[in-house]
């Protein structure tokens, strides 16, 4: 069950993104698990610059890269205190730790996220469907996961790096079903390159092969994307 909103470009999809999640603390959301990359920068932007309080909120990240820390300007820690805890400081703020053990970091987050379980979850998509850095292939079924990054993501990302043999292998993840806890999700795409994984996550069948289809089974999910995005729908 996906609502789509279809906005003229990012700026105005950062606001109807803002005003959901405006609307969802009015009903006092506390949990909110965010995303990180260039789709929800405009959303970011109109936090900061609002008046919204989330001094007594809990963030929840989607995803970190593996072997770097949260010092690192690529890392998504550094990302998101750049982008809204500066400004916008939260009670409590979780992401994966990149440079932690894998098993236990991954028990560590996966107890985070069963205690504090999601209420809106902001999420970006790769041009392959990716949610998170749950790629093609991922199990429906997953927790967090440690993952291989698929070539088509090193490129895409890429760009923030010095090159592309910085980039790292490696990520930390939320799972698909820990996506699929958080009791409303806002799922944002702008730009041509993400025409093909939006008409597939709309009208293509629930396959593994598309991780981001599996949110037509979720009751609660609001898709904003751009005519670009859209255009294919
Ligand atoms: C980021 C994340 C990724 C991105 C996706 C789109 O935390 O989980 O799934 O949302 O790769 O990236 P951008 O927004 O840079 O196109």
């Amino acid at each position: 069950n996906i609502k789509i909103e279809v906005v003229k470009d990012k700026v105005e999809g950062g606001k109807f993104a803002f005003d959901h999640i405006k609307k969802a603390m009015e009903k006092n959301a506390l949990v909110f698990g965010l995303a990180t990359g260039s789709t929800p920068e405009t959303l970011y932007k109109e936090l900061r610059e609002s008046e919204l309080d989330f001094s007594d909120k809990i963030a929840v990240n989607l995803d970190e890269y593996i072997g770097i820390g949260s010092e690192h300007p690529q890392s998504y820690a550094y990302f998101m205190q750049e982008q809204l805890f500066n400004e916008k400081p939260f009670k409590e703020t979780h992401i994966p730790d990149g440079l932690a053990p894998e098993e236990a970091e991954i028990e560590r987050y996966n107890t985070v996220l069963e205690n504090n379980p999601i209420d809106v979850q902001i999420l970006g998509i790769g041009t392959n469907a990716h949610i998170g850095f749950n790629e093609p292939g991922t199990s429906f079924d997953s927790t967090t996961h440690k993952v291989a990054l698929t070539d088509e993501t090193i490129e895409a990302n890429k760009r923030y790096f010095e090159s592309k043999d910085e980039v790292p292998k490696y990520a930390y993840s939320m799972g698909i079903a820990s996506i699929m806890a958080a009791k409303k999700i806002i799922i944002m795409a702008f730009g041509s390159n993400k025409a093909d994984a939006i008409e597939k996550t709309v009208n293509g069948p629930v396959t593994e092969e598309v991780p981001a289809s599996i949110l037509q089974k979720h009751q609660d999910v609001i898709m904003i994307v751009d005519e670009e995005a859209a255009s294919k729908l």
